[in-house]
């Protein structure tokens, strides 16, 4: 079973959540591929599809909806997750709790992909990308940091492995 991973990212922490995917996959013995939105060729060349994208301004990024736009109708025909990262900072303060909203894109993402499920994972919020009036915002809501939960991540791949190869799980590879 061929799995295209996915992920449009502007500064990489999201490419690194789809790697961290795609590595847990491979584990459990699936063929994966993990590729940027646009050096995906056709996505009939894969069996099922995890496709994700950074959040900003509670919006996916351009790469990933137009991977989404121009394969809709292979996407709606094979099994398709999809995630999104970016919640940043403690996520007991609520602002923080604010940010996790869906993304706006979404009604239209599962319409078009006939999506298995939705995820947000928290994201990384790197100060060094920011300039000085959102650094400085960000900074009083303490949003600077690394806030991707490992754990969670090869969780929910290891859910979506079983899913897509229930035998898989009797012969995991690491
Ligand atoms: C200008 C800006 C706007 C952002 N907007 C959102 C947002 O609307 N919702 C959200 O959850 N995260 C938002 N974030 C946080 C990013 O999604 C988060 O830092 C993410 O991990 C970045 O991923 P990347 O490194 O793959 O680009 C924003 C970050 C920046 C710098």
């Amino acid at each position: 079973m061929k799995v295209l991973v996915s992920a449009a990212s502007r500064y990489g922490s999201t490419a690194e959540i789809a790697a961290a995917i795609g590595e847990e996959l491979r584990g459990w013995g699936l063929d994966v591929a993990v590729l940027a939105p646009e050096y995906v060729g056709n996505v009939r060349e894969y069996d099922a599809v995890v496709l994700g994208s950074a959040v900003y301004m509670g919006r996916w990024l351009d790469p990933a909806m137009e991977l989404v736009s121009r394969s809709s109708e292979a996407l709606s025909s094979r099994p398709v997750w999809l995630f999104s990262s970016g919640p940043v900072g403690d996520p007991s303060r609520k602002l923080v709790q604010k940010m996790e909203v869906d993304p706006v894109d979404l009604p239209a993402l599962r319409e078009r992909t006939a999506a298995r499920d939705h995820r947000i994972f928290p994201g990384k919020l790197d100060r060094k990308n920011l300039g000085l009036v959102q650094r400085i915002a960000t900074a009083l809501f303490r949003m600077h940091g690394d806030f991707r939960d490992w754990s969670e991540i090869r969780r929910w791949a290891s859910a979506l492995a079983a899913d897509l190869q229930p035998a898989a799980a009797a012969t995991r590879t690491a």
